[in-house]
């Protein structure tokens, strides 16, 4: 069992039990998620793995209320958020992150995680633009700041980070909100190959100190298959299997619709 965070501001008990029942989306008829039921244990980290379009990020979308599901339910530590609305849900302790990069490019990377900080203390988002090293939010975000190794570029912008740096950023902006479940959509997308293995230990540490769940999409199984406890796999949206990564692998339904094509 994941123990508690020790960094700054991080520190919580342990939840984040994720129970999808039965989730089903349906646009113009088009049915992109059917009949998806998952249950997350409290601190697991789970991939969800399948082929382009198999309804993973609508998945994702549904989990932190982006798309409302057409039926079924999603239950956060026994709590059904299934209609409640995204803030509801961050406020719960639901954190994600995009395919696509949403950071203030803008401002430098300490005050990206600033300003999370600062609204999850509930402060005066004034502070933003005069950080002063000593209050409560800028010590939390540089824990954050170390916690994914990027302390020492605090103070560039965040727009000129490299892909992979800005994907630690982005998780150290969730941390900085205290989410019990974190989902990853791909977190490697546009990195570059020397900075997996940096960004993949960023990861396992989330998940080994923030006693967080953790549910990554990711396209690299290797990635994959390395950090996780159970994988889901999803095609044509249904889940195909939710298992070990070991049995995953062997099963020949997944190799036909997955990996076959995928290699
Ligand atoms: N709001 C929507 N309206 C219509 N179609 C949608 C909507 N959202 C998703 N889709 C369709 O649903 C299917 C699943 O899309 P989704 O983005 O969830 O796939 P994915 O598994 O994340 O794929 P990828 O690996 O390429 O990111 C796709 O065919 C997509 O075009
Ligand atoms: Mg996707």
């Amino acid at each position: 069992m994941p123990t508690p965070s020790s960094s700054a501001g991080g520190t919580r008990t342990a939840g984040g039990a994720l129970v999808v029942e039965q989730l089903s989306f349906q646009v113009g008829g088009i049915h992109i998620l059917s009949d998806v039921d998952l249950d997350v244990r409290p601190g697991e980290m789970i991939g969800v793995i399948g082929p382009n379009g198999a309804g993973k990020t609508t998945l994702f979308n549904m989990i932190s209320g982006v798309h409302r599901a057409t039926a079924g339910r999603v239950l956060l530590d026994g709590a059904d958020i299934t209609h409640a609305p995204i803030h509801r849900r961050a406020q719960a302790g639901l954190g994600r992150t995009f395919q696509t990069s949403s950071l203030f490019a803008g401002l430098s990377v300490l005050e990206n995680v600033r300003l999370a900080a600062q609204r999850r203390l509930g402060g005066n988002l004034s502070f933003l633009r005069f950080p002063r090293r000593g209050d409560e939010a800028t010590t939390t975000a540089l824990g954050h700041l170390e916690d994914v190794d990027l302390a020492h570029r605090a103070d560039v912008l965040a727009g000129g980070l490299s892909h992979g740096d800005k994907r630690k950023l982005e998780i150290a902006v969730l941390l900085a909100m205290e989410p019990s479940v974190i989902l990853l959509d791909e977190p490697m997308a546009g990195v570059a190959r020397a900075d997996v293995p940096g960004l993949s230990d960023v990861i396992r540490r989330l998940h080994r100190d923030h006693a967080c769940t953790v549910l990554m999409v990711e396209h690299h199984i290797d990635v994959v298959l390395g950090l996780v406890e159970r994988v889901a796999v999803l095609d044509q949206g249904r889940v195909l299997a939710f298992d070990d990564p070991a049995t995953i692998m062997a099963d020949p339904r997944v190799q036909s619709a997955y990996l076959g094509t995928a290699a």
